[in-house]
């Protein structure tokens, strides 16, 4: 067991200072690329309508018993995530070898963040691009006199400047360590409560721009239009599931650990509700933000993960106010990259403040340089593509480069296999009165959740961990 002193911020004597305050921060955890970058492209790759409304399903069915369980080991447990989960496994007299299902997560978490500080320093790149847009050319349409090709050219020219990728990447993980570094209530529960707001009157502000300049009817009847027939589709219901996993930031002992800095006092399964579906509206609003701009423009929505960074651009392009409203989008976006991030980088980093006994900075400084170190290499495989990738020798990840192979690691096996366990745990090995002294739900609710936890979401999430590695067996 590690030395209860090594625990630092993570005892019991550190954590929000009020709900709210554990509200925003785990809603800003949830709320984030996932749902701004991927979901819409998500969406866009598997035909709109049907992978909504299966994402919505998963979300309410597994998602949410779910999250209600990492919470609840967080609270009971009150330090790393690895740490909890093994206190609860001991006072249920289960094997402490239960751990397991936070150190699978907490790795997941450290490799997520190797590449999504790479994406969100692409953020930052357009950050840039459309201020010096605004500064040069005032706040009329994106770009003007430049081409389509020449605006979606941007993305390839950034691609082809590692060195550019790779400050941008250090320049995102360096603000990231400084909010850890600061703490749990000085640093990460502080700047939630002042971009999690900020956030959400730029999204709402930007949707209804979008809504009224763009193309509502065809984002509308493309988001929300039932298809059937794809909706029984295998591989659109395992991307879902799978979307699901990464906006809640289910799987990654995250959870966990902001459970443990969460009150006693506090009701988790109405806040694990709260969390839900504030990220699960961020992603739809995210989607009627989106898709009117780009429909408009007539640039192609199924375009995957280059549409916010190049379908969107163009689209700007011919707005009334494009450059300006590019330039709120983008830093709306990395504000949402920001509240993540550091959710990602304190998951691994109070395990390690466990483990070798440094202080909060020092162990933020050096869990945050191993993660930035790992991410050259994927900012780097996207600008070279023969950058040697040490995953690509495995089969499941052959032909890969090193910034999907670590995306379908982490996306794919780690998160899925943290909320496998997490579902066999608290279903079947966790003592049944500790759990229930935590969960603040009862009668038909409770009897609900339990099958949830014990049936559906083992069954659901073994099936997406088995196709995601065996997708053959799709045929
Ligand atoms: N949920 C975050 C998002 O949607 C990503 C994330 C995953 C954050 C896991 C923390 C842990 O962007």
């Amino acid at each position: 067991m590690a030395p209860a002193s090594a625990t630092g911020s993570a005892s019991d004597t550190a954590g929000w200072t009020s709900r709210k305050g554990f509200v925003l921060a785990a809603i800003g955890s949830a709320v984030g690329l996932g749902n701004l970058w991927r979901f819409p492209s998500e969406a866009g790759a598997n035909g709109g309508g049907a992978f909504v409304i299966f994402y919505i399903g998963c979300v309410v069915l597994i998602g949410l018993p779910l999250l209600l369980s990492e919470v609840l080991i967080g609270r009971h447990g009150r330090a790393s995530a690895v740490e909890s989960a093994r206190r609860v496994a001991r006072e249920s007299k289960a094997s402490r070898h239960w751990s397991a299902l936070a150190s699978v997560g907490m790795w997941g978490a450290f490799i997520i963040l190797t590449f999504y500080s790479v994406v969100a320093g692409w953020v930052l790149y357009y950050v840039g691009l459309f201020a010096g847009d605004v500064l040069a050319n005032g706040v009329g349409g994106a770009f003007q006199g430049q081409s389509a090709e020449q605006v979606s050219g941007y993305m390839g020219g950034l691609f082809g400047n590692a060195a550019l990728q790779i400050g941008l990447h250090a320049a995102f993980m360096a603000v990231t360590i400084y909010v850890v570094m600061r703490g749990v209530t000085g640093g990460i529960e502080r700047i939630a409560s002042v971009l999690m707001p900020a956030f959400f009157v730029l999204l709402v502000g930007i949707t209804l721009y979008s809504l009224a300049t763009g193309d509502a009817g065809a984002a509308f009847s493309f988001l929300f239009s039932f298809n059937p027939e794809r909706l029984l589709h295998a591989p659109v219901m395992l991307s879902a599931l799978g979307q699901a996993f990464f906006s809640l930031s289910l799987g990654s002992a995250m959870m966990i650990q902001y459970g443990a800095y969460a009150n006693r006092n506090t009701n988790l399964a109405g806040t694990s509700a709260i969390i839900a579906s504030a990220d699960t509206s961020v992603a739809i609003i995210a989607g009627l933000a989106i898709f009117p701009i780009v429909f408009a423009a007539g640039v192609d929505v199924a375009a995957g993960p280059t549409l916010m960074f190049q379908a969107l651009p163009v689209a700007f392009q011919s707005m009334p106010g494009g450059a300006l409203i590019g330039l709120l989008f983008f830093v709306m976006v990395f504000f949402a990259a920001l509240t993540s991030s550091v959710a990602l980088l304190e998951a691994s980093m109070v395990r390690a403040m466990e483990v070798f006994g440094q202080s909060r900075a020092v162990t933020s400084i050096a869990v945050g340089s191993v993660i930035f170190v790992v991410g050259i290499g994927a900012a780097m495989s996207m600008s070279d593509a023969d950058f040697f990738n040490p995953l690509a020798l495995l089969p499941f990840f052959a032909g890969q480069n090193l910034f999907d192979s670590l995306d379908s690691l982490s996306g794919k096996i780690l998160l899925p296999l943290s909320g496998l366990l997490t579902a066999i745990f608290i279903g079947w090995f966790a003592d049944r009165r500790l759990i229930d002294a935590e969960n603040g739900i009862s009668g038909g609710m409770h009897i609900l959740w339990r099958f949830l936890v014990a049936w559906l979401c083992p069954v659901a999430v073994g099936l997406i961990l088995i196709f995601g590695l065996f997708p053959d067996l799709l045929g």
